[in-house]
């Protein structure tokens, strides 16, 4: 049996499907029931909670020959670092407890970077609590997910342009997350499995191309301007953003900007196929965007 936590999310949804097709037993781990009907409908065990209480930790790994984990972001929380903090220490804690013999964990490229790098911090901390555990750790370490365009989509489509503090010339590795929950399940279902496993998409891509592809299969120009940070900053926080989290995202977008996340390689072993025009063009189906 294989736990997967954040069963209802964007990778683990996918981890589930694939694990199912396999035919793996699998516990779904998430706060709410209804989200986790497609799971269950799967035919995975759900497990519905919080996984900071220790009951429902209990109850997400025991007996779990494998798990898949992620550090979800709360922003109803009243501050990322600690919340962060608080999630991560407790996916260790109930990884230990059980005895979970091998772990597959969400991370990202640049996360082997201690600091300067925003958001990318918080996973570098927890590949470091990981590194703790007497089990067989997979680090997953996908590069920037083509859905963290979806909440800005909306205003993208209405404008015209999308502004971000990233520099115009700077490729980024970009990723479907149902790319990476396949490498996920790949790796839950080899017991050989450990160590680093980057999954940077099929290409990298600087944001203007990105937007423009967007907006060629959704049939709305796009193009995209670099905003300087004060200005995104105002823009982001009156958006409803915490200011908080504003401030990983600049610094995220800074280290970018500095060139100093870096994808290995990419060939076979990292295949991930989806293209970011393909992967526009499901929204058309599935949201009719
Ligand atoms: N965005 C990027 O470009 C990027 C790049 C690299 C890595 N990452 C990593 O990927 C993560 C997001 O992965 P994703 O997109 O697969 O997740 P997601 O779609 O945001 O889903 C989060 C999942 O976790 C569950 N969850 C949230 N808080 C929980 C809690 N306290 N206890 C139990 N379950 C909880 C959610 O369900 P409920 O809300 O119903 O509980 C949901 O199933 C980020 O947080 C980041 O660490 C992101």
């Amino acid at each position: 049996m294989i736990t997967v936590l954040g069963a209802s999310g964007n990778t683990g949804g996918q981890v589930v499907r694939r694990l199912r097709a396999a035919g793996v037993a699998v516990r779904a781990v998430g706060r709410d029931a209804a989200r986790l009907a497609d799971a269950a409908a799967h035919g995975a065990e759900p497990v519905v909670g919080d996984i900071t209480d220790p009951a429902v930790r209990t109850a997400a790994f025991r007996g779990a020959e494998a798990a898949y984990v992620l550090m979800p972001l709360d922003l109803a929380a009243p501050g990322y670092r600690r919340q962060q903090e608080q999630v991560g220490t407790a996916i260790t804690a109930g990884l230990r407890a059980a005895g979970v013999p091998r772990v597959v964990a969400l991370s990202s490229l640049g996360a082997e970077i201690p600091s300067g790098t925003g958001f990318l911090e918080t996973l570098h901390q927890q590949e470091e609590r990981l590194a703790g555990l007497d089990a067989r750790v997979t680090l997953l370490r996908p590069g920037l997910f083509f859905e963290s365009f979806l909440p800005a989509l909306p205003a993208m489509l209405a404008a015209g342009v999308h502004h971000d503090t990233v520099a115009p010339d700077v490729a980024l590795p970009m990723v479907a997350t149902r790319d990476v929950g396949d490498a996920a399940a790949t790796a839950l279902l080899d017991p050989g499995a450990v160590g680093v496993r980057e999954v940077p998409g099929p290409e990298d891509l600087t944001l203007p191309d990105a937007v423009a592809r967007i907006g060629a299969v959704l049939g709305k120009p796009l193009r995209y301007e670099r905003a300087p940070d004060d200005v995104m900053r105002a823009v982001l926080v009156e958006a409803g953003l915490p200011a908080d989290l504003t401030d990983e995202q600049l610094a995220m977008n800074a280290a970018f900007n500095r060139r100093v996340v870096r994808r290995r390689g990419r060939g076979p072993a990292t295949g991930s196929p989806t293209t970011i025009e393909q992967w526009a063009a499901s929204l058309v189906s599935t949201t009719g965007a």
